[in-house]
This record gives C-alpha cells, structure tokens and sequence, in this order.
C-alpha cells in the first residue's frame, strides 16, 4: 500500500487515500494516470468537463476537488446510482453528475464541454476511424481532449502479432493498444483537432506494475515482469478542437 503513495511524482493524488481508490479499483492507476495528463491540459475552476469511461468515479472526484471543475460523468458499465454514491461519499455531488452512457450514444448537446477527459477506457471503444469525429461534437470550439490509455513503444501490427507474454492475459484486445505516434496521426489526419501533447508516460510501465503488485492482480504482474518495459506503458494525448 506504501508504494501507491509518491508525493514525489505524483504530489496531488498521495493525497488521497489508497485504500479508498483501490476500493474503486477497475483498472491501473488512474489517478496517476489523470494527475499526469493534466500537465498537458488547461483546466480551470467552473469548467464543464466529461469523464468518459468514468467507472465507480475516482477520476471525477479527482477533477471536481483539484480544479473545481463541473464534470459530467459517463460510464457504460457502472450504474449512474453507484457513482452517485460515491460522489456523495467524497462531498462532490454538488459538482459531478453520474449519468449512464454508451459512448456512441451520448445523451447531451452539441459543443457541452470545455474538456472531455477519459482514462484507461479508449481503449474499448475509441480506436474506430469515426470515433474521435463523432466524439468532438460534444466540445466546444477550442474546447480540450484528453486521454490515457494501455500504449506500446512499438505498433503490434508492426510486430506482427500479439506478443505471448500480453497475448497470454489479454487476448486479442491488445490490439487496441497502440504508440502514442499512431494517435497522434489517428486524431490529426481528420483535421478536426489539434493534436497538442502525445506521449508514453514517463515510468508507465513501472506505475503499472506497482499498481497491479498492490491490488494482487498476479496475471497482470507477470505479463508486465516478462515484458519489463519493453513494449507495455500507457499512452497520453491531447488536444484541441480545431
Ligand atoms: C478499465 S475501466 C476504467 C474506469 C476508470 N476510468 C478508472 O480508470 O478507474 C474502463 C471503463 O470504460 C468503460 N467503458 C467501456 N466500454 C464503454 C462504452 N462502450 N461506453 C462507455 N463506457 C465504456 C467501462 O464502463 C469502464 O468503467
């Protein structure tokens, strides 16, 4: 538990309680993963922000308390009443929304948002040519796309086919985990966004394991100790709309 807590490199989140955020575990990190994009982003207090992806809300909590944004969340899986709960819990529900969407068929207007952020959930439903011109329609002019999700230093089209060691926990899926370069040329080539970070994050590998090691999640550990930082860490992009 002791190793989730690092005021070095991420002062804002070793602010929260790790057993809290494993207690809403759904993936690795996350909070990590959002104190680090945010550096790319430019939130500000009264925002209107999307959580796409949101799962049981951490992350949502996280941008309502450090940037005293407004934020809708969104998540397919998780009931909205479940979030609600914990957004209560927290003392936010003043300021987040829990809302149940898929996300090919959101419920809100045209040019919403300030910002859209999504952590760890791209990867399941955002790779599709169209995806990113459907999605944009919900930011306003100007308006921020921020997005973490599993990245590799090397495309697996490139490699020619699922690695065993990622094979051997995740399947096929893992082609849904691409460089931050394949984003980057996936999110520019529609010209309707300009693309203004893309990035691996820096000791993404390493997080990911720490996180996996704490939440017992021993299928995860040994594909990532056989990888070793090789191929696995996690993507981080964003960008405006144009
Ligand atoms: C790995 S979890 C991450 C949750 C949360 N962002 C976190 O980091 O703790 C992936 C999330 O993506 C959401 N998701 C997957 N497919 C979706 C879809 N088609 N529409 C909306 N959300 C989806 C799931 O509901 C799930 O909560």
């Amino acid at each position: 538990m002791d190793d989730l807590v690092r005021p070095d490199r991420y002062p804002r989140s070793s602010a929260y309680d790790p057993a809290w955020l494993i207690g809403l575990d759904m993936g690795p990190n996350p909070l990590w993963l959002l104190e680090d994009l945010a550096a790319d982003l430019d939130l500000r207090p009264g925002m209107r922000v999307l959580d796409l992806g949101s799962g049981k809300g951490a992350t949502s909590v996280f941008l309502a308390r450090e940037f005293g944004v407004e934020v809708v969340a969104a998540d397919w899986w998780i009931g909205a009443e479940e979030a609600s709960a914990v957004f209560r819990e927290a003392g936010v529900a003043d300021r987040v929304t829990a809302v149940r969407a898929e996300a090919h068929q959101l419920p809100f207007e045209e040019e919403a948002f300030d910002a859209i952020v999504s952590i760890d959930a791209f990867e399941y439903f955002g790779t599709a040519d169209g995806y990113l011109p459907y999605l944009v329609r919900f930011l306003r002019p100007g308006g921020q796309l921020g997005m973490a999700t599993p990245g590799m230093t090397q495309e697996i089209r490139a490699l020619g086919a699922v690695p065993p060691h990622i094979r051997e926990v995740v399947g096929w899926e893992a082609i849904a985990w691409h460089t931050p370069e394949w984003w980057r040329f996936q999110w520019e080539i529609t010209e309707l966004v300009t693309v203004t970070a893309a990035r691996l994050q820096e000791q993404g590998w390493r997080d990911w394991l720490l996180w996996s090691r704490a939440v017992g999640s021993d299928p995860v550990v040994t594909m990532l100790e056989k990888d070793g930082g090789e191929l696995l860490g996690f993507t981080l992009i964003s960008a405006t709309k144009s």
